[in-house]
Formats: C-alpha cells, sequence, structure tokens
C-alpha cells in the first residue's frame, strides 16, 4: 500500500549503521525538533501522532509541513492503538523509539485528569507491550519531567533525589512511567533511558506554556498572572532551551544499549538509566517577563499573585552532571538568548510587525 512504502521510505537510514527510529509524538513541539535534528544526520524517522485539540492544532499540521519538506511523514494515531503500533513494528525494524506523546501541562491536569491517566499511563502500557515483541527489540528512549521531583527541596536536583512528592497528577503518571519502565526492563530486557526535561521553551513551542501566552498577552495588552510563592518569594524554573534538549535527546539515544530481550539482574541486564535535562540555572518568573518585555518593546501589565494550588512547585533547578558524563550533555543557551529566538520565530510565524525591536523580525527554520 501506499501507505507502507511511505512509512518505510521515511523510516530507512541514509548513513552506514543509522537508527530507524519511531518519534511518538513528532508533531509536537520536542518530537517535530528532534525529528529534524535525527532526519538531518541520516537516521531513519518515522513519526506518530494523534494530533489532539489541547493546543491549537493548526500549529501540530504547520509543523508536520515542515516534516513532510523533509521526507519524515507522520502516521496519524493514538498511543492506545494496539493493532496501529503492531502493524508498525511490522512494517519497520525500528531500532530505537523516542517516545515524546503524552499529555503535557500542569494545570490542566486539574481539568482533564483522564487524559493523563490515558496517553502517560496506558498508551505507555500499550508503547511497552508492543515493543516487548517487536523483533528486534528496540531501545528506549522516553520523556518523563522535572515535575517528578514535586516538593523536593534539595536544590539543586539529583537523579537519586527523592520523588515520592508529586504536586500534580501530571507528575505522579510521570512518576508512574519511570516505575512502569523499570518493570519492563527487569521482566523482557528492554533497555529504558528516561529524560526529565526542564520547562523547554524555543521557537515552534507549546502555546499553553507561560512564555508563549506571556508573549501574546504582552503584545495584546492583556494582563498577566505572575505567580509568587506563600512566602513571597518568587517562583523560578530552570528554563531549557529547545536547541540543548535536542542535543540530550540524541546523546541519550547515541549511548543507549540494545535491548536484551531478558531481564534481570545477571549478567548482560538490559539498561536502564534516568537523567536530568535541564539548563542548570533557575530563573524568576519575573525576569522572564523583564526579558519579553525587552524584546517585544512593550510593557507588561503585570499581576502579582500568591501561587494557587494547582499542580504548581516552587522552584526547579537541575544537576546535569550525570547526563555530562555519560553523553557530554551541556546546556548553552541562557534564557535572554533562547527568548530573543522564541520570539523572532514568533513574530514571523504569526506575522507580527508593529512594536517588536527590529532585531526580532526575520526568521529562520529550526536545524
Ligand atoms: P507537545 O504537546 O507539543 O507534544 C506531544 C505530542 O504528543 C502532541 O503533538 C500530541 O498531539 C501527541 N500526543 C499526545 N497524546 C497522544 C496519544 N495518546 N497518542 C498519540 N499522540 C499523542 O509537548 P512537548 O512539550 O513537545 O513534550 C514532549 C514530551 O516531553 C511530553 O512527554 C512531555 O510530557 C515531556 N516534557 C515536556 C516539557 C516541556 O517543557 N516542554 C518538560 C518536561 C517534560
Ligand atoms: C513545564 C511544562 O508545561 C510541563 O509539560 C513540563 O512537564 C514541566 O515544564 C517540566 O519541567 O517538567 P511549567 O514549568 O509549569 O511546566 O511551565 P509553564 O506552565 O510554562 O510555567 C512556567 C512558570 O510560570 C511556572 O513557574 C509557573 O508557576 C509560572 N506561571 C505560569 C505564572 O507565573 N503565571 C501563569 O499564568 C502561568
Amino acid at each position: 500500500a501506499a501507505w507502507e512504502k511511505q512509512v518505510r521510505h521515511s523510516s530507512t537510514p541514509r548513513r552506514p549503521n543509522g537508527f530507524s527510529v519511531l518519534v511518538t509524538g513528532a508533531a509536537g513541539f520536542i518530537g517535530s525538533h528532534c525529528s529534524l535534528a535525527l532526519k538531518k544526520r541520516g537516521d531513519g524517522v518515522l513519526g506518530l501522532d494523534n494530533f489532539n485539540n489541547y493546543y491549537d492544532p493548526s500549529l501540530k499540521r504547520a509543523r508536520q509541513n515542515l516534516l513532510a519538506k523533509r521526507q519524515i511523514f507522520i502516521v496519524e494515531g493514538d498511543l492506545n492503538d494496539a493493532p496501529l503500533l503492531t502493524k508498525l513494528f511490522d512494517v519497520v525494524p525500528f531500532t530505537h523509539v523516542l517516545h515524546l506523546a503524552a499529555q503535557a501541562g500542569v494545570r490542566y491536569a486539574m481539568q482533564n485528569p483522564q487524559s493523563y491517566v490515558s496517553s502517560n499511563i496506558a498508551g505507555f502500557v500499550n508503547l511497552l507491550e508492543v515493543a516487548k515483541v517487536a523483533n528486534p527489540q528496540p531501545s528506549i528512549v522516553w520523556a518523563s519531567s522535572s515535575s517528578v521531583y514535586g516538593l523536593n527541596t534539595e536544590n539543586p536536583f539529583s537523579e537519586r533525589d527523592r520523588t515520592d512528592q508529586p504536586a500534580s497528577l501530571y507528575a505522579a503518571t510521570k512518576k508512574a512511567g519511570e516505575e512502569i519502565a523499570h518493570t519492563y526492563n527487569h521482566i523482557y530486557g528492554l533497555a529504558l533511558t528516561g529524560l526529565r526535561f526542564f520547562t523547554v521553551y524555543g521557537p515552534w513551542g507549546r502555546p499553553d506554556m507561560a512564555y508563549f501566552f506571556f508573549t501574546k498577552d504582552i503584545l495584546q495588552g492583556k494582563s498577566i498572572d505572575i505567580y509568587q510563592t506563600h512566602d513571597q518569594k518568587e517562583v523560578a524554573r530552570d528554563f531549557t532551551y529547545i536547541d540543548d534538549v535536542v542535543k540530550g535527546c540524541l546523546g541519550a539515544l547515541d549511548t543507549a544499549e540494545k535491548s536484551t530481550g531478558s531481564g534481570g539482574k545477571k549478567k548482560g541486564a538490559a539498561q536502564l538509566r534516568v537523567y536530568n535535562l535541564g539548563n542548570t540555572s533557575p530563573v524568576p518568573v519575573g525576569r522572564l517577563v523583564s526579558i519579553l518585555e525587552g524584546l517585544l518593546n512593550t510593557k507588561a501589565k503585570k499581576h502579582v499573585i500568591t501561587m494557587p494550588r494547582n499542580g504548581d512547585v516552587p522552584f526547579t533547578h537541575a544537576n546535569v552532571t550525570l547526563a555530562y558524563k555519560d553523553f557530554a550533555y551541556k546546556p548553552t543557551t541562557d534564557l535572554a538568548t533562547g527568548l530573543r529566538k522564541f520570539v523572532k520565530w514568533y513574530v514571523s510565524y504569526f506575522g507580527i510587525q508593529a512594536r517588536v525591536k527590529k532585531e526580532t523580525q526575520h526568521t529562520d527554520e529550526p536545524n
């Protein structure tokens, strides 16, 4: 069938010993960037995405168009569709899966809790069920989250810190993903690597995230809420630029060992790893806003409020020593530089001319 032909073509590597990677969530923010980077270096990439309307699906379609120009095909389907996943693994001998599809967002979990259970728990299990019987068994790198640290007060966060105090259902489902990964590694010998991303931002980003809707609201003259903690400290995030995260994802794929088909603590047991991928320098949300004000040449209407109990945590801060040691992960983009690139993309994508500083006017595609 034509469909199968496209799937095969898209996922065939173009470099010697190249990977054949199934990227779930390929129409998403991080997934689209990673797909382009993998393809660019000659790996085969097949995307999977259900194009749900958690945020404006037209942005997902625009990313899909960008990928199509580079011969990357995205299959439209759901993680929970077992026959579809089985078919994909039958047609393509994937060496790797980069699993990024999930219900993201911390506060939305209070509005639609079931979507988190369905995509982040049931969908992940469904993928692992198919991967465990695939031949070959792929190595899997999947998105966990900085949110697993929850109310942990160690500063910075290391991978061995406690993760038993999730502050949101989103965090709880990401933590569950880590436990689930352990069982599939142990029983079925799947090689699994979890990446705890820290508030990732950049061009082609997510409209539900603060930096994105702050930009929109500032330009439209609407007021924005800036959260402060109950003791009136500023809330801070270890904002991490997308290109740094992409390098981390590729590094994790490159150092992933093969799945062994047999788990357990015996010789030859498959690998199970978890890494922080952050920026190592937390920035208060107020500072994020003042950088945006400068780039947009517009004063924000700021409304400072005490942090509601909506799943947010007071701060995040990554220690990335482990990722540096194992695959030379080193973030290189500070928030002001990264936001300048985001705003440049934003004004170009939405065709905004007025007010914004000249140097942010023309844009280029990622990678
Ligand atoms: P995103 O929402 O832009 O991308 C996720 C994509 O997955 C979307 O295109 C969505 O349509 C798709 N998807 C969701 N559920 C699906 C399902 N059941 N079946 C098929 N497709 C489905 O989000 P993102 O920011 O690119 O995040 C990617 C991953 O990284 C997610 O797992 C997220 O939880 C995690 N993460 C993101 C951040 C961040 O700051 N962006 C931080 C930590 C962790
Ligand atoms: C982000 C992503 O949305 C999650 O998908 C991801 O899992 C998480 O990072 C992570 O690192 O694991 P979050 O840090 O909450 O979550 O990102 P935003 O929603 O963009 O919020 C950024 C900061 O702005 C937070 O400190 C938040 O408290 C603050 N904020 C948000 C405000 O001050 N006002 C708002 O109206 C919204």
